[in-house]
């Protein structure tokens, strides 16, 4: 059967776990002392959703503001972009936001988003709402769901979400 090839991109703030959810998704594992992405890493995983096989070519993008210019060349004709926050901190929740608004502006207009909440293992930090982020996402026909790339929660649901998403294009 056919191999539908997906460029997808994660964007998002330095440290709330853009390569802990990749590595997760592409080794099933978690490293705590990830180093921060240099740029951006690459990593493709092949995926059967629903009878069609995907195989996602990830540009896992670096978050720190030194980057930032660079992230245009990910996310443009990307049929996919992952904006991730960590649910203990605010700020990167705000970053989604802005995230969202340079994609509406810059990317493909059928590009499918997903936001990540990560690190939902540290319920006792939590600092940004399920009900908060999941209003946001629908303002913006987004798919968003909370994960930890360290328990290995939603993980695999988020890219599953992705390919639901792109097959009923
Ligand atoms: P940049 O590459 O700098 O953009 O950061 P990043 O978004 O890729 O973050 P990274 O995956 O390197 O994770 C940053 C830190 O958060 C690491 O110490 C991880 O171990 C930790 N971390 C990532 N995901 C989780 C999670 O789900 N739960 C917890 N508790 N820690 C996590
Ligand atoms: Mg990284």
């Amino acid at each position: 059967m056919a191999v539908i090839e997906i460029k997808l991109c994660l964007l998002g703030d330095s440290g709330v776990g853009k390569s802990s959810i990749v590595h997760r998704f592409v080794y099933d594992s978690f490293r705590p002392y990830m180093e921060n992405t240099i740029g951006a890493a690459f990593l493709t995983k092949t995926m059967i959703v629903e009878g069609r096989t995907y195989k996602f070519q990830i540009w896992d993008t670096a978050g720190q503001e030194k980057y930032r210019a660079l992230a245009p060349m990910y996310y443009r004709g990307a049929a996919a972009a992952i904006i991730v926050y960590d649910i203990t901190r605010e700020s990167s929740f705000h970053a989604v936001k802005l995230w969202l608004a340079e994609l509406k502006r810059h990317a493909s207009p059928n590009i499918v988003l997903a936001i990540a909440g990560n690190k939902n293992d540290l319920e006792d930090l939590r600092e940004v709402s399920y009900q908060e982020a999941q209003d946001c996402a629908k303002s913006h026909g987004a798919i968003m769901i909370e994960t930890s790339a360290k328990s290995a929660i939603n993980v695999a649901s988020l890219f599953v979400e992705i390919g639901r998403r792109l097959s009923n294009l």
